[in-house]
């Protein structure tokens, strides 16, 4: 590039850069993602490498964005908080991995990898045990002391319950989970105000609210990711991390050691999936060297730690066309608005659809049939439109309304208040509805009947055999021999199947009834604590809500439930077709489980993982997903994780072999 094109183009870049910067750490309204805030830096330091003298002596490669109102009184950090290199790939880890191998000259690297928390960044200061300061990022040298705010964080202890030490700084993430998002903005929309864009934009909102009491209605949360000693200091990342775990403080349990690099690539693998049962958002993975002797071996560049690097999950954005607008109908009557677009290519997959959520989405975003939108895919996740190119909108194109009747039975929707989501209130009619519940009946997690499937699910419903799941209990060989290709062994089958369904436990069949909000866990805690369908059809809101984890919305929607008739009609047939609407009695065999939490890994020979999951919570045990402190025992099989192991052994938790458990449980 000539001269004096770089100098435009640098000049550009430094506008633009800024502005982004602006409009993310101040704002909190980002206009492009990331990935695409890496490519404009990326480009922009290349140009001032190839032309050292024109480098702006404010450029945003020179020092990180603030995120200071104005608001509060600016204190310095006790050391600069930094940011972090980004990588998108395997192979830049290696070379991030090579890099630090050859500067340590050591074979083998020990890492700490953390989930990227997508939040706000916090500095907090504890004295004598008490929390006496909270700052926020700034611009990485000061930033805004917010400590009043900070203290209205539930799960943050203002007072450390064991013993620290006298004076030490930690730093973390504040951040909303998921449902505290969409909580907010359901309210939000309810009460006609504008919708918040993503949980890390109202998390930062919220804590430069002036008036923390109104910082206290945000459902806030917080966790800690780095450990800086001022009288004890620790060898390794990790220990710091532990041991302020036992204090009190909210230090997440996904963090894994690893040995080497692959070990790394590993863990990244896994959270990759993994990260969306995740009830907040995580965009990466921190990787740090873990020992603190090799940490100040390493030191600093000047805007970031030579000894860590976030890999960020893989997202691409394309743009592409919206063809127009079609809407899904859900098991639960929810209406989902989907975006049919120009088919476009994202992470190898040719893009043809992205959901649009609800009608706030579609709002927010002001999408109208014909605009160029972008889409935006990450993992395995449903793309999903992040914004409009409005300057290439033709300016006569009409807003898009929200659809007011059912596509599928012409049925007006309903929206409830509060609520984001139409739905369709036909639910005994609705096909998709129907077959959605007949096939949540079926499902291997509800009566688990394999011998009927989706598919003939919804061939059953076509040919009007099977209308509501009891139906389902009449069917004779006779019946489904009628259906096309169907031969006396696959009817038989089919038959046996159903039949052997009422040997499924109340928990179960309680599950199977699709009432709105009871899944797995919530069925099964109101089995336990009702005992039957009698007094569970007859328990009042006080009465539910007194169940552990059963809040109001659960409670509103089981009463709602039981109070139509229709349904009672439905279980008045199921109880006569002798499912179980009834607990079994727990039988108390070998020693009780109660309050000890079992973490099992690996494969095993005698049971299937989800048998060993079931035995633990026969007898009142709970399930970890991953090794912690609090864990009483890892049940480990064949094949189990090295990290897990390692995991295991530095923090004394023992392990046991499926037979060792078995005799444990008296099995
Ligand atoms: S370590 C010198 N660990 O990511 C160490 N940061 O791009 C720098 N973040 O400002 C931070 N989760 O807001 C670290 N486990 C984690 C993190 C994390 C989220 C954020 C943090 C930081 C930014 C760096």
């Amino acid at each position: 590039m000539q001269r004096q094109e770089a100098q435009k183009r640098i000049a550009q870049l430094n506008s633009d850069l800024r502005r982004h910067n602006y409009l993310y750490y101040v704002k909190a309204e980002p206009e492009i993602s990331d990935l695409e805030f890496d490519i404009l830096l990326k480009e922009l330091e290349q140009l001032e490498s190839s032309f050292p003298d024109l480098i702006d002596p404010d450029s945003p490669t020179q020092h990180v964005g603030s995120d200071t109102t104005g608001d509060f009184i600016t204190e310095k950090h006790q050391r600069p908080m930094l940011s972090l290199g980004n990588t998108y790939n395997a192979d830049d880890l290696k070379e991030f991995d090579a890099r630090i191998k050859k500067a340590l000259e050591i074979e083998t690297v020990t890492y700490s990898c953390e989930l990227k928390i997508d939040g706000l960044a916090i500095s907090l200061q504890y004295e004598n045990g008490y929390l006496t300061k909270a700052i926020t990022r700034g611009d990485g040298i000061q930033g805004d002391v917010v400590t009043e705010n900070v203290k209205t964080l539930r799960n943050l202890p203002k007072k450390l319950s064991g013993n620290g030490p006298n004076q030490f700084e930690i730093r973390g993430e504040i951040f909303m989970h998921r449902k505290g998002f969409e909580k907010l903005n359901s309210e939000r929309a309810a009460a006609g105000l504008p919708l918040y864009a993503n949980p890390r934009n109202v998390a930062s909102g919220s804590l430069k609210i002036k008036d923390s009491k109104e910082v206290a209605k945000r459902p806030l949360d917080i966790l800690l990711y780095h450990y800086y000693g001022a009288d004890i200091i620790f060898p390794s990342h990790s220990q710091g991390l532990n041991e302020a775990r036992q204090w009190g403080l909210p230090v997440p349990d996904t963090s894994q050691v690893c040995k080497g690099i692959d070990a790394v690539i590993d863990f990244l693998k896994i959270w990759e999936l993994k990260r969306h049962d995740l009830s907040f958002d995580t965009d990466g993975v921190v990787v740090k060297v873990d020992s603190i002797t090799q940490q100040e071996e390493l030191g600093f560049t000047a805007k970031m730690p030579r000894w860590a690097i976030a890999y960020k999950f893989p997202t691409e954005t394309a743009k592409t066309q919206l063809l127009g607008i079609t809407y899904q109908v859900g098991r639960t009557g929810a209406i989902t608005p989907v975006a049919e677009l120009e088919p476009v290519l994202l992470l190898g997959t040719t893009v043809k659809r992205a959901s649009l959520h609800n009608s706030n989405e579609m709002q927010r975003l002001d999408v109208r049939v014909g605009d160029q939108v972008y889409v935006e895919k990450g993992g395995e996740i449903i793309p999903k439109i992040t914004g409009v190119v409005l300057e290439s909108r033709n300016p006569n194109t009409p807003v898009q309304p929200f659809i007011e009747r059912c596509p599928e039975c012409d049925t007006a929707l309903v929206r409830n208040e509060g609520e984001a989501q139409h739905y369709c209130p036909n639910t005994r009619l609705c096909p998709p509805q129907v077959i959605g519940k007949l096939e949540h009946f079926i499902g291997r997690k509800a009566m688990d009947i394999q011998s009927v499937g989706s598919e003939l699910c919804e061939t059953l419903y076509r040919s009007e055999m099977v209308k509501n799941v009891a139906d389902f209990y009449d069917l004779q060989e006779a019946d489904i021999l009628q259906l096309e290709r169907m031969g006396e062994k696959s009817a038989r089958n089919i038959i046996d199947g159903i039949r052997e369904s009422k040997n499924q436990p109340f928990e179960r069949v309680l599950f199977a009834l699709g009432i709105r909000y009871v899944g797995e866990t919530v069925a099964k805690k109101l089995a336990s604590a009702f005992q039957d369908i009698e007094s569970l059809s007859k328990a009042g809101l006080d009465e539910l809500v007194a169940v552990d984890e059963i809040g109001d919305r659960i409670a509103e929607s089981v009463i709602r439930f039981f109070e139509n008739s229709e349904n009672q009609y439905l279980i008045t047939r199921l109880v006569n077709h002798g499912l179980n609407f009834k607990a079994a009695k727990r039988e108390a065999k070998g020693i009780e489980l109660e309050g000890k939490i079992i973490v099992i890994s690996g494969v095993f020979e005698i049971h299937s993982r989800d048998e060993l999951k079931a035995l633990v919570e026969a007898h009142g045990g709970k399930i970890g997903s991953s090794v912690s402190a609090k864990t009483t025992f890892l049940l480990a099989g064949s094949g189990i994780g090295p990290s897990k192991l390692s995991k295991a052994e530095t923090l004394g938790v023992p392990l046991l072999s499926e037979t060792e458990f078995l005799s444990l449980i008296g099995s």
